[in-house]
């Protein structure tokens, strides 16, 4: 397992291309098995889930190719599937996995998906997703840890569902089980992230019937078949706040090339409110860090709401900020691990059930830390460039599922970060 060895104190300087997203790509990789001609996915970045799932669709007959070097083009053909499992060695690494259960339905009307683990930050159960899509007819078993899966004959039939918490991969996974179900399916209570809205705008490329695409309420009428297409990813709106993120810890001033400001309205608002410097330059953004962070409050909160996958990061952002931040994590149950490592740089944090309350310190100082999650060991190599002296992060793999190459980007940028193989 890599660590990466960190020397705070160095200011960012320079510009930065922010990837693709991972959790558009995901979905977006799990619709073609819904096409009848291969689909070709450009924009995609380099991530160790991207892996997991190319080779998740390999396993089930697909023809995969990811593609090389930046901004890679994938193309995925999964018009021999012949394999509709998702078996538990595939999916135990990533969760996200479960995405292939309403293509699968969709395409075959059968699936045999190991059933998703917990994971570090919760349970993370899929029983809206189950619930949603026995509403349009399917059956499912549990058997050995898996699900197995049946459509009713002649298919899926549309529906109407109301999702009783918000749920992303459940709606991505309800859309791409309806777009070829018989008949209208609605979907109410649905996600609006921006990856929900890319997913949806890939199968209209692809030719299914799609309105209400991030709003609260998607419609969609079923077809009869879906081609291949070509779809560009949307950039990946985590990435870019953890590199604002970076700035703010670090010092100094970037250019963040590609730069998502719609997506990411609420959190640029955010860091404005902690005094990070932000001026957007057409396609660009351009983000100055300030004398001394000033403390804010976040709630986490379903888009358009502040991300929970940038609570982590903020965190970080907080502990050596003037004054004190309440943060309260509403959407997973126990999104806090990395508190008990940031505490190791100093770092003044009260948990109190689903809020921290962070207390800035003048100054972090550096230690060794090991990742839990994936955001939070992007929390934990923000905070340590704010800490004097060396730091050391174990456990890197957790990193390397979701950002493409961060140690490197913020090597580029003027960071002090060695990676060592384990
Ligand atoms: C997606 O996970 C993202 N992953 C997560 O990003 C992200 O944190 C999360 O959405 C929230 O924005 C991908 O898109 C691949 P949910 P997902 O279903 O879909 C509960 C990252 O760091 N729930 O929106 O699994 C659930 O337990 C990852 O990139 C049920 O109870 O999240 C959670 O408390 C981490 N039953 C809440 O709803 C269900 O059937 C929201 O979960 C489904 C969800």
């Amino acid at each position: 397992m890599d660590k990466l060895i960190v020397e705070g104190g160095r200011p960012l300087r320079g510009e930065v291309r922010v990837s693709g997203a991972k959790n558009a790509a995901l979905p977006l990789m799990a619709a073609a098995i819904l096409a009848g001609g291969p689909l070709k996915l450009t924009n995609l970045p380099d991530l160790g889930d991207l892996k997991t799932m190319g080779r998740l669709l390999t396993f089930m007959g697909g023809q995969v190719d990811l593609g090389q070097g930046a901004r890679r083009e994938a193309l995925l053909d999964l018009t021999q599937l012949n394999k509709p499992e998702a078996p538990h060695e595939l999916v135990k690494t990533m969760r996200a996995s479960a995405l292939v259960l309403g293509p699968l339905l969709a395409r075959v009307g059968r699936a045999r998906v190991s059933l998703p683990g917990g994971c570090a930050i919760g349970v993370r159960p899929i029983d809206l997703h189950l619930k949603a899509l026995r509403a349009m007819g399917a059956v499912f078993d549990l058997s050995g840890g898996d699900i197995v899966a049946r459509a009713p004959e002649g298919g899926l039939k549309g529906a109407e569902i109301r999702f009783e918490t918000v749920t992303v991969t459940g709606t991505e996974n309800l859309m791409m089980a309806a777009v070829l179900a018989k008949g209208r399916t609605v979907i109410a209570n649905a996600a609006r992230e921006p990856e929900v809205v890319d997913t949806g705008r890939a199968l209209l490329a692809m030719g299914a019937k799609i309105e209400g695409l991030g709003t609260g309420t998607i419609i969609i009428e079923g077809v009869d078949f879906l081609s291949g297409a070509t779809y560009e990813v949307t950039p990946d709106r985590i990435e870019a706040g953890t590199l604002l993120a970076a700035v703010a810890l670090a010092g100094g001033e970037i250019t963040l090339r590609g730069f998502p400001h719609e997506a990411l309205a609420t959190v640029v608002a955010k860091l404005k409110e902690t005094g990070l410097i932000i001026t957007p330059i057409g396609p660009d953004l351009v983000a100055k860090a300030p004398e001394v962070l000033e403390a804010a409050d976040i709630t986490t909160q379903p888009y358009p709401g502040f991300p929970t996958d940038m609570q982590a990061q903020f965190m970080a952002m907080m502990t050596p900020a003037r004054g004190t931040s309440v943060i309260t994590e509403t959407i997973f149950e126990n999104r806090f691990m990395h508190v008990g490592e940031l505490r190791r740089l100093g770092a003044d944090i009260a948990l109190e059930g689903r809020t921290a309350v962070v207390r800035g310190v003048s100054q972090l100082s550096g230690a060794p830390m090991t990742a839990s999650d994936l955001r939070a060991s992007a929390s934990l190599v923000l905070a340590s460039l704010a800490a004097k002296g060396l730091s050391q992060i174990h456990r890197v793999y957790h990193l390397d599922r979701g950002y493409e190459g961060l140690d490197r980007k913020l090597v580029a940028l003027g960071a002090s970060i060695q990676r060592v193989k384990a």
